[in-house]
């Protein structure tokens, strides 16, 4: 029983009683609170109605847990302003002293030292490290190979049979590339696929207890598997970048035990757990709109764009936030020090100022690119060339191999928060 202790204030402090409260907030009509209920049951797409209420309501409102904003402009200067710094700061007092005394022994990505939730001059040292393996230019080199990846993976279906998508394609291209990337084995990709779904829902808040034992199994799992991939790696490093934040390490100006398997982790499951929504997403959005794949077709020039739209409609994270830094004023709202804002991408998508007609899908839509989809400023999502790259490139070769694919019923979406995308995604791939 004491082993249960910890993990069940734990989860007190951070799931059941946020929980409990935003339940009741919801039914008292609390929009945050209404997002946390409704997102967990309805797809990003409709619950639009719901960004449209927080936009009605103000730039930044302000409800019962936090600041609330699906405005683009402030979405934008929230995330790029130094008034505000990434993660949630512990409660003072009793709480404060609880959350502390149950932390986690193994590593999540939403407690330091994840890139997520560390500020310069930290943040600045681990993502030096790691960006230039992911630069547009880098990620060019990857696409031939991206390519093949994709093609193979689509060999391997029965063109007969009903497959699942979401299973057998959008699932395995991204973890199959940034493992390739990171130096994984063949043999340990699938293992590393199932602890990062499972892991998955740790970004969101108000877990249930059973979800929230099956998340803490699947984190320390995959902080157990980290640690002995980067112990083979030190005995043989490869070309990859984990060997180099290895041996950068070793040099002595890289990065601690602890800061090497966060930021490693971090990449590695940021790397496949969203790019895998943008395929899914994208295959909904092109196969049930009229005329997107005839247009793609007659100008293929427009599959990178088609990607950026994919991303503005149905984004893979639905929002993120904030904490406030020091007293500041935002859209002539007066936020104090430690308020927290959330910032709803999916909802700074959705924006009528700055996207005509924000539900309707456009692969020619000329201002797609300004969606908030990898957020913005100093978090600015470090895998989004390669996340684009890997849309285009999946996108499009599915979508030219088996242009009379066709979705059949079946579909279910996740029910994690955060992240937002198919769970099954039955198709047939010819007619
Ligand atoms: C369509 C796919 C993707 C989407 C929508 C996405 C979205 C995001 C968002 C919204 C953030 C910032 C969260 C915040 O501001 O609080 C972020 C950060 C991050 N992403 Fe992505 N991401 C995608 C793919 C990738 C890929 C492929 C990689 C791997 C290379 C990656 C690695 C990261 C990392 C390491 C961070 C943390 C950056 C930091 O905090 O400084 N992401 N991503």
């Amino acid at each position: 029983m004491t082993g249960l202790a910890k993990p069940a204030v734990r989860w007190g402090v951070t799931h059941g009683l946020p929980r409990a409260a935003l339940r009741v907030a919801a039914r008292r009509g609390d929009l945050q609170a209404r997002l946390f209920v409704e997102s967990a049951t309805r797809p990003t797409r409709a619950l639009t109605g719901l960004f449209d209420e927080v936009r009605a309501h103000g730039s930044l409102s302000r409800g019962t847990f936090s600041y609330l904003t699906a405005s683009h402009a402030v979405v934008r200067e929230v995330l790029g302003s130094n008034d505000f710094r990434s993660g949630i700061t512990p409660a003072a007092g009793m709480w404060g002293r609880l959350a502390e005394w149950s932390a986690a022994e193994f590593l999540h990505p939403m407690t330091p030292p994840s890139l997520l939730v560390t500020e310069p001059p930290d943040h600045t040292r681990y993502r030096r490290l790691v960006t230039r393996v992911f630069t547009v230019r880098a990620v060019e080199n990857l696409r031939a190979r991206t390519t093949e990846i994709a093609n193979e993976l689509l060999d391997a279906l029965d063109p007969n049979d009903e497959v699942d998508l979401a299973e057998t394609y959008c699932g395995l291209l991204p973890v199959t590339v940034i493992a390739e990337v990171l130096g994984v084995p063949a043999a340990q990709r699938r293992q590393v696929l199932t602890l990062g779904t499972a892991a998955a829902p740790s970004l969101d808040m108000g877990l249930p207890w059973r979800q929230f034992r099956r998340v803490d199994a699947a984190l320390a799992a995959f902080d157990r598997w980290l640690a002995e991939h980067l112990d083979h790696l030190r005995a043989h490093p490869g070309d990859n970048l984990l060997s180099q934040l290895v041996a950068a390490r070793e040099d002595g100006v890289g990065l601690n035990d602890m800061e090497l398997r966060a930021t490693a982790g971090l990449v590695l499951a940021a790397g496949f757990e969203t790019t895998v929504n943008l395929l899914g997403n994208g295959i909904a959005l092109l196969h049930d709109t009229p005329g997107a794949l005839a247009t793609l077709r007659e100008d293929p020039e427009l599959w990178p764009n088609a990607v950026d739209e994919i991303l503005r409609v149905d984004p893979p994270v639905l929002l993120t936030g904030r904490t406030c830094a020091r007293d500041t004023t935002v859209a002539g709202v007066a936020v104090p020090e430690g308020a927290v804002v959330t910032t709803i991408l999916a909802g700074a998508n959705h924006d009528p100022a700055v996207f005509e007609d924000p539900e309707r899908f456009d692969v020619r839509r000329a201002n797609a690119r300004d969606h908030i989809s990898f957020s913005a400023g100093r978090h600015y999502c470090l895998g989004a060339a390669l996340a684009r790259m890997e849309g285009e490139v999946g996108l499009r070769v599915l979508f030219e191999r088996f242009p009379g694919l066709r979705l059949t019923p079946g579909a279910t979406h996740r029910t994690t928060r955060i992240l937002r995308g198919y769970e099954h995604l039955p198709a047939r791939l010819i007619d």
